[in-house]
């Protein structure tokens, strides 16, 4: 399986990046993981042409392809950093690379409570029908104390947080491979999904 590890944030001493490294290291005989950095995209603007910038239309291709997509958010302010829902907003504006896409979401934060309202948000966001991503329901990895989580080789110091990881690795890639199931099956409409348009539907359900 490969998977498409989106860093949340554009700080360089990140420990959700740590956390990122530390499962691709960690899980490499089960799947590949390709950690993908967003520092350098500029704010979504919607450009009247519906274009992403190069850097964020490559990004979207790797999600397209991918089997599923990793998000590690940090908690600013009691929900996601602005340049992960900047990046959120150019995919759902362009090319909808999310819908019908497995996701599993992580988060590090340097508290106790390790980003629990940022991933409520984040949950929320991703269910918006521009964005549509297939969740694992009733799922956290909430890594507190994450500034004395990792040591220099970004390995995870924490065994209990080790073993929970490693069983929730275990169950995402079962419900990816269940997902990969329907759609082979056809039980998913992506392509008419994305024609979603907020213009021509009421509450969200395409017209
Ligand atoms: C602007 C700002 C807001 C923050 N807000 C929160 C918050 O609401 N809750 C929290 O637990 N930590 C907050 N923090 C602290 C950490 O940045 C946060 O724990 C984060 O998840 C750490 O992720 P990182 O190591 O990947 O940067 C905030 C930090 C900044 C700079």
């Amino acid at each position: 399986m490969k998977f498409i590890g989106i860093v949340g944030t554009n700080s360089t001493a990140s420990t959700n990046r740590k956390l990122l490294l530390f499962m691709k290291k960690h899980f490499a005989e089960q799947a590949e993981i390709e950690v993908a950095e967003i520092a350098d995209f500029p704010a979504f603007n919607e450009p009247s042409d519906q274009k992403a910038p190069a850097g964020i239309q490559e990004l979207s291709e790797k999600i397209e392809a991918a089997d599923g997509v990793i998000i590690a958010t940090p908690e600013y302010d009691h929900s996601i950093p602005a340049v992960l829902k900047s990046l959120i907003e150019w995919l759902s504006y362009t090319t909808r690379p999310l819908i019908n896409k497995p996701v599993l979401i992580v988060g590090a934060s340097h508290g106790s409570l390790g980003t629990s309202r940022a991933q409520t948000h984040l949950r929320q966001i991703l269910n918006a029908p521009e964005l549509k991503a297939l969740m694992m329901p009733g799922v956290e990895f909430l890594l507190g104390q994450s500034l004395q989580a990792f040591d220099e080789d970004n390995n995870l110091l924490y065994p209990d947080k080790v073993s929970e990881l490693e069983e929730l690795f275990s169950e995402f890639r079962l419900f990816v491979t269940i997902n990969q199931k329907l759609v082979e099956e056809g039980h998913y409409n992506t392509e008419e999904q994305k024609k979603f348009s907020w213009e021509q539907s009421e509450g969200g359900t395409l017209s």
